[in-house]
């Protein structure tokens, strides 16, 4: 009987396992959009044996509450959102969000915090990453990738929603800028973001158990 139920309980735990990874649309005078790029070129891949689910937004409100609902919806093991940024020399990692939505239409969350910090463990990030071109940001700008980093933050910390899994740990959600094609290729932005990836699932402190279910479930 027992037996049974571990073996419901693996076949759960891999088939939702899983990373939320958003970039964006093309947007205004700008031939194309590099988060989405690298968000689709990363589609379909296996980071520490969680795939990675990418969705492209537009950079609209409507683009923002798409992912919000993602979020809201899934049972995510790490969310990862990915913008562009002009000006930007390598990947900007974003060490936290402000509580202000797009287009000056005021706050959030009204009773939100003003800052929401990463619950990434960028601590794990600086050690593991040989990543050159990595920079380290306090600001996440006034624009929709600020807002779509403070909806998840909270979302994640109030709900305290629990990661597939590792029960009680927050999930790890973390945002990061990426520089113009031209400044750093698709292939080096994306495999950049994909050792990220590992290492913020690495660190998120919860015991390998899958393997452990695979062979005694
Ligand atoms: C797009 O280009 C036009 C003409 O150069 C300019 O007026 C406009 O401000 C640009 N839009 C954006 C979003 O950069
Ligand atoms: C990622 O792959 C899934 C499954 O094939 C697909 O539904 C989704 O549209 C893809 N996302 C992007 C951004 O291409």
């Amino acid at each position: 009987m027992a037996c049974h139920v571990w073996s419901f309980m693996a076949w759960v735990v891999t088939s939702e396992a899983a990373i939320l990874l958003t970039g964006y649309n093309r947007w205004g005078n700008f031939s194309q959009n590099p988060s989405g790029e690298v968000a689709e070129a990363l589609n379909g891949s296996v980071v520490e044996d969680l795939l990675i689910h990418s969705i492209r937004i537009d950079v609209s409100e409507a683009g923002v509450l798409e992912a919000s609902q993602m979020v809201r919806d899934g049972l995510w093991d790490a969310i990862v959102h990915l913008g562009f940024e002009d000006e930007a020399k390598g990947l900007k990692l974003e060490t936290m969000a402000f509580n202000a939505r797009a287009e000056n239409k005021g706050p959030v969350v009204p009773t939100g915090p003003k800052l929401l910090p990463t619950t990434g463990d960028l601590g794990a990030v600086a050690l593991n990453t040989k990543n050159p071109h990595e920079l380290w940001s306090r600001d996440a700008g006034t624009f929709f990738c600020n807002e779509i980093y403070y909806r998840t933050l909270y979302q994640l910390r109030e709900r305290e929603k629990p990661t597939a899994r590792c029960r009680g740990a927050l999930v790890p959600c973390l945002f990061i800028h990426v520089p113009p094609l031209h400044q750093l290729p698709l292939k080096e932005s994306s495999s950049f973001v994909f050792s990220l990836l590992g290492d913020l699932i690495r660190a998120s402190g919860c015991p390998r158990t899958r393997k452990w279910f695979h062979a005694y479930g």
